[in-house]
This record gives structure tokens, sequence and C-alpha cells, in this order.
């Protein structure tokens, strides 16, 4: 049978480490808040001359390795951000160009926090059809330079942070599926009713005349707006539905899952899903504490740091998903 794998794994946050200590001296805020109301304790922010397209290239590099590629096998490159270097064209685009991959297709995904596993889906597709034969699949995110550092922002400004993780995505012929590395699942959801739950309005073509006007910076329309505790509320209940879903459609059950990575914006909504799903909370590997909320980065991310650490190992079988702006969640299933 012909599937996709994850071959090889990158991951990268910035060297520049912030704490909620430091954050208090601008954001009305306190380390004491943060920990207790998010879980976290740091998160990385980029220097002034970096970009997200440099983010996702450490991290590419790092997955190209990992997969003992060249990096001229790459054939498509799929890059997850909401954060992109410019409006236009998209990071994916400076990615290739980093890269020096001219011919290269990519695409970007624009799912925010879902953005990984929409890409995975995607990149499972154009494999499985013959189609392309190494895609690189990055999520990125570079929050830091679009933050409201007032303490109007606060609610929002502890949270996000900067990083990226890439995989590496390649055919396999699957012989044993219960030994073989490889998606077994992808499950995809979107609801525009509450897109204006957790966006960031301006600047926009809906708004008024120009799509950039005076005031905006002002109004705070150019920052990331949440609905807070409503958006807790749908990711404590969707994460855990798209990941039952992603199971039965994988033929798997929650016992058979050696390691989860869910989405990672609040260690409370990850407890909450834990206990919904019964999970141990040794099957689910965390980062939040000390990368804070990279958005599209988050799972990837997640994963290269549980490589690090020895707790990713080949053979496993692994359960993602993933709740964020849109709204969109996504769940998966493969074995590593
Ligand atoms: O990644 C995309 C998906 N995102 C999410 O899933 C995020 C979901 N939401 C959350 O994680 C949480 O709702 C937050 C961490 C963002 C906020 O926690 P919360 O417990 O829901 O707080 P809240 O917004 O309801 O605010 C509670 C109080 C308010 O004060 P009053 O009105 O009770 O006096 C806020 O003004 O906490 C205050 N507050 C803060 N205080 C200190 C809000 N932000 C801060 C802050 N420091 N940074």
């Amino acid at each position: 049978m012909l599937a996709s794998r994850i071959a090889g794994i990158g991951g990268y946050v910035p060297p520049r480490c912030v704490t909620n200590k430091e954050l208090e001296q601008v954001l009305d805020t306190t380390d004491e808040w943060i920990q207790q109301r998010t879980g976290i304790q740091t998160r990385h922010w980029v220097a002034p001359e970096v970009a997200t397209s440099d983010l996702a290239l450490e991290a590419a590099k790092l997955a190209i390795n990992d997969a003992k590629i060249k990096v001229t096998d790459i054939d498509m490159i799929i890059m997850a951000t909401s954060t992109p270097d410019h409006d236009v064209p998209g990071a994916g685009c400076f990615l290739q160009a980093k890269l020096g991959l001219p011919g290269v297709p990519y695409f970007e995904v624009k799912q925010a926090c879902s953005g990984f596993v929409y890409g995975l889906s995607l990149a499972d597709q154009f494999i499985k059809t013959g189609h392309k034969k190494c895609i690189l699949l990055i999520g990125v995110e570079l929050q830091s330079k679009l933050l409201d550092m007032t303490p109007r922002g606060r609610g929002v400004s502890v949270i996000f942070a900067d990083g990226a993780g890439a995989a590496v995505i390649t055919p396999t012929d699957v012989q044993n599926p219960e030994k073989d590395s490889y998606v077994m699942s992808t499950t995809l959801h979107a609801d525009g009713a509450f897109a204006k739950e957790l966006w960031i309005p301006a600047p926009g073509t809906a708004i008024g005349p120009q799509k950039c006007m005076p005031g905006m910076i002002e109004s705070g329309d150019v920052y990331l707006q949440m609905n807070a505790r409503y958006v807790f509320s749908h990711a404590v209940t969707k994460m855990p539905a798209v990941m039952l879903e992603s199971l039965e459609q994988a033929k798997k059950k929650m016992e058979d899952v050696d390691l989860f990575f869910f989405h990672q914006a609040n260690m409370r909504i990850n407890e909450k899903v834990a206990e919904d799903l019964k999970i141990p909370r040794e099957k689910i590997h965390n980062t939040i504490h000390k990368f804070g909320n990279t958005t599209a980065a988050t799972i990837p991310l997640g994963m290269w740091d549980a490589l690090q650490e020895g707790k990713l190992k080949r053979g496993q079988l692994i359960g993602v998903a993933a709740f964020g702006a849109g709204f969109t969640w996504a769940g998966a299933v493969f074995r590593y």
C-alpha cells in the first residue's frame, strides 16, 4: 500500500528567552498570573532582523539532516504560517529561495494553530497520489512582532511566541501496517461562523474604502483579538472530538497510542483534554511552559523536542490534535 511517512523532523526557537518577569515590566501582569492561568514560564522571541522564513530555514535544515536527504531531493514545500514575511508573496517563497530550490512549488497554509495538521493532510494526498516524492512541511510562526505590548494587550501578548518545526514527508510501501511508519489518518474541520472570535481585523479589505487606514494601530485593530474564554471552551471540546475521530478513521483505540501532541495554547486546556480522554500524563508531550504558544509550530516543535529528549521513537503510534483561529480544528494518527 502506498502511503506517506515522516522521514525527518527539525525544530528551532530563536536564542532570546523571554521570562514572565520581563513582561511584568511592560504589560501590567505578573509571573504568578501567567503561570497559574497558562502554565507558561518562558517563551522565545526573535531579534529585530529575523523574519519568519529565517526561523523556518533553521528548522528545515535540521529536518533535512534528520531525514538523511539532500536539499535538492525536495520537490514541494508546504508552509503553515499565519505570520508570513510579507503579505505577498507567501513566506514559503522566501524559504524556497533561501534553500536554493528554483522551480520547486510551494503552498501557504493559513489555518493558524491547525496549520501543521492541515499541511500534513495536504502532503499525505500529494504523496499517496504519486504526484510528489519528498515534501518539506513547515509549521512556523513569528508572533512577537505583532503583539500589543501595552497593558491593553496583556491577555494575548503573554501567550504568543516564535518558533518553527519542520518535517520531511516521503512515500513508503506499507508491508506491515502494525509496524511500518506511515500516516494513517488526517481529519480536518473549520467553522467560519466563529471567525471573529480569534482574528486580526486590520489591515483588511472588509473594513472600509482602503485596506490600510490611519488609526489602525492606535485602535488596536492590527493586533490579534481573542474572545479568550469562548476560545478556551471550544478548544477543550473540539480537540478531544477530533482526536477520537482521527483514531476511529485509523481504526485505532486511545490506549493504542504511545504519545500525543496537542496544540499548545494553555496548559489548562491540555490538562482538561487529558482528563476527558483519560490519557495518562506521561503519554502527552507538552512544551507550553518553555516555548509558549507558537501557533502553527507547536506540534512539530513538540515532536522535535520529544525527539531530543529520547521520548519520541521510531515505531511509536502518535496522535496529534490542534484547534485555532477560523475556528479550525484538525487531528492525525500516524506511526512514527
Ligand atoms: O492558540 C489559539 C487558541 N487560543 C487559545 O486556545 C487560548 C484560549 N484562552 C486562554 O488560554 C485563556 O482564556 C487566557 C489565558 C487567554 C486567559 O485566561 P482566563 O482565565 O480566561 O482570563 P480572562 O481573560 O477571563 O481574565 C481574567 C482576569 C481579568 O480580570 P478581571 O476582569 O477578572 O478583573 C483580566 O483582566 O485576568 C485579567 N487578565 C490578566 N491579569 C494579569 C487577563 N490577562 C492578564 C494578564 N495578567 N496577562
